[in-house]
Order: structure tokens, then sequence, then C-alpha cells
């Protein structure tokens, strides 16, 4: 017999699967969105700023991608959409100038932290591990954030 705790706990489960999915491709298109970002850069600190954050959304992708259990063709044709679109994304906004594109930016990563916290409020109580690496995370792109209010001066 089906409970109501188990239909719960599916529908839990669901929901965590599908965040820690967005997340995923969330942090591929970024990615790529700030390595196009940074081939338009003229500012050695803007561009240190966005090196620095591209390697921090490439690692949250490795560490999303562990935890998405989808088939394997289905996910590489989904980061492979995600990366064309963070890509067309950065250059776009690479072209836009240095305050527009970091404005942008700043905005996604507000949308970024909100779907860590999301995958936070999923975690299951005994899974310590999955909620110290997602904990990390939220904490990076608030460093993000803060890094590029700083290069904004705002
Ligand atoms: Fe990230
Ligand atoms: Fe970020």
């Amino acid at each position: 017999m089906i409970t109501r705790r188990d239909t719960v706990s599916r529908l839990r489960a669901a929901a965590r699967e599908a965040v820690h999915a967005a997340n995923l491709l969330g942090e591929v298109a970024l990615a790529e969105m700030y390595r196009a970002q940074a081939r338009h850069a003229c500012n050695p600190r803007t561009l240190g700023v966005l090196r620095q954050i591209q390697a921090h959304e490439a690692t949250h992708a490795c560490e999303a991608r562990a935890r998405v259990r989808a088939p394997e063709a289905l996910l590489r044709a989904a980061e492979a959409a995600a990366r064309l679109g963070g890509r067309a994304i950065g250059t776009a906004t690479g072209l836009l100038g240095e305050r527009p594109a970091l404005a942008i930016d700043y905005a996604i990563e507000r949308l970024g932290a909100l779907g860590y916290r999301a995958g936070l409020a999923l975690v299951d109580s005994g899974a310590e591990s999955e909620r110290r690496v997602l904990e990390r995370a939220l904490a990076e792109e608030r460093e993000h954030q803060n890094l590029i209010r700083d290069r904004l001066g705002i």
C-alpha cells in the first residue's frame, strides 16, 4: 500500500531531481557565458573576475552532474544546448560592454543562488555531504555577486 508519506517522499525526490537538473544546465550555460564574455573583456581586473567565476561555475556543473540521474545521451544533448545558449548570451552581453554585461551577470547570479536555496530546501535530512556541497556552491554564488558588485562599484 502506498502511504501519504511515500507519495510526499517521491514528490520531494522528483522535485529535488528537477532542481539538480536545472542547476546543472544553468551552470553549464553560465560557465560558457563567462568564457565568451572573457573574450571581450579589456579591463584586466574584470577579466580576472570573469575567469574566476567561470572556473567556479565549471566546478558547480561537475558537482551538479553527479547528482542528476538521467540517460547519458539526454544529458549530453541538454548540456550541448545549454552551452550553445550560454555562448550566445555571453557573446551578446560581452559586445554590450563591461558595465551592461556585469549588470546582467549580477541578475543571473541572483537567480543562480535561488537554485541552490531550492536544492538545500529539498535535501534529505541524512544527506550531509550533499548538503555541504550545495552550501559551498551557494556561498560561491554569493561571492560571485560580491565580486560583480565590486566591479560595478555598487
Ligand atoms: Fe555556480
Ligand atoms: Fe555564479
